[in-house]
């Protein structure tokens, strides 16, 4: 059975005390809920900035359902890319996922399919787990290019992985238009693109892959709308922004399942 997964990614939000704070606040919230620890299917990722991975890392060791994930990794293992972060140094922090591909990482630095190939390679050579983020622009779904647009995104950065490697996938569908903008895809256009991305693997890796395969939805996904969205056959939880930023909302969502 797949696995259901919140996610919160904080972008570029908190500082090295404030992003303490918030990780033991949700850890506390957490611990004390024991209807969430028997949910064995459920898990919880954080990711937030780079300088809190390995304080993170270490305020949830002791919680198995909790795992702390980068939001972006360089192509290069190692060398002179000044400033850039390596997978071999976020795995040295305990982090055991890394967000790729992610829409903003996509337009605002100009990331393209072929360099995400390149990420996603890097991180499981290393043994991180690589959340792959694809999904269309306003202009596209207008234009009713999004279900092309998707396929393009994952043939060209996923499919020349091997089954062993791709099961280690997360996939997360952005509607870009839905990112930030506090407009939600409706349930029903989460579920259409979340069985569409499932059949594209399930062509290529066959069922069992398909169905093990975790895709979740982000884009202004709050505590008002995590059920509705969550209850759709091919949806299997979220990449939250704004609202992982609260400790109280990010539970609220993982309540959903419950
Ligand atoms: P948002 O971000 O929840 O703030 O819209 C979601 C995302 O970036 O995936």
């Amino acid at each position: 059975m797949r696995k259901n997964i919140v996610a919160g990614n904080w972008k570029m939000n908190k500082t090295f005390s404030e992003g303490s704070e918030l990780v033991k606040e949700i850890i506390n919230l957490l611990n004390n809920n024991d209807k969430i620890k028997l949910k064995d299917q459920l898990h919880i990722i954080i990711a937030p900035p780079f300088i809190l991975l390995q304080k993170s890392a270490e305020l949830v060791k002791d919680n198995k359902q909790v795992s702390i994930a980068a939001q972006n990794c360089y192509t290069e293992e190692k060398g002179a890319y000044t400033g850039e972060i390596s997978i071999a140094m976020i795995k040295s922090t305990g982090a055991d996922y890394v967000i790729i591909g992610h829409s903003e990482r996509r337009a605002y630095f100009k990331e393209t399919n072929d360099m995400l190939a390149k990420k996603v390679d890097v991180a499981l050579k290393n043994q991180l787990l690589p959340i792959f983020c694809c999904g269309e622009s306003l202009e596209i779904r207008q234009a009713k290019n999004h279900f092309e647009w998707i396929k393009k995104q994952i043939h060209e950065s996923l499919f020349h992985l091997n089954e062993n490697d791709f099961k280690k996938l997360i996939i997360a569908y952005e509607p870009i238009w839905a990112i930030g903008t506090g407009i939600t895809a409706t349930s029903q256009q989460a579920q259409e693109i979340h069985a569409y991305i499932r059949s594209l693997i399930k062509e290529k890796y066959g069922d069992d892959i398909a169905e093990n395969t975790t895709i979740l939805y982000g884009g202004s996904c709050n505590p008002g709308n995590a059920k509705e969205l969550f209850a759709n056959p091919d949806v299997d939880g979220g990449l939250i922004g704004g609202a992982s930023l609260k400790a109280n909302d990010f539970i609220q969502i993982i309540n959903t399942y419950l």
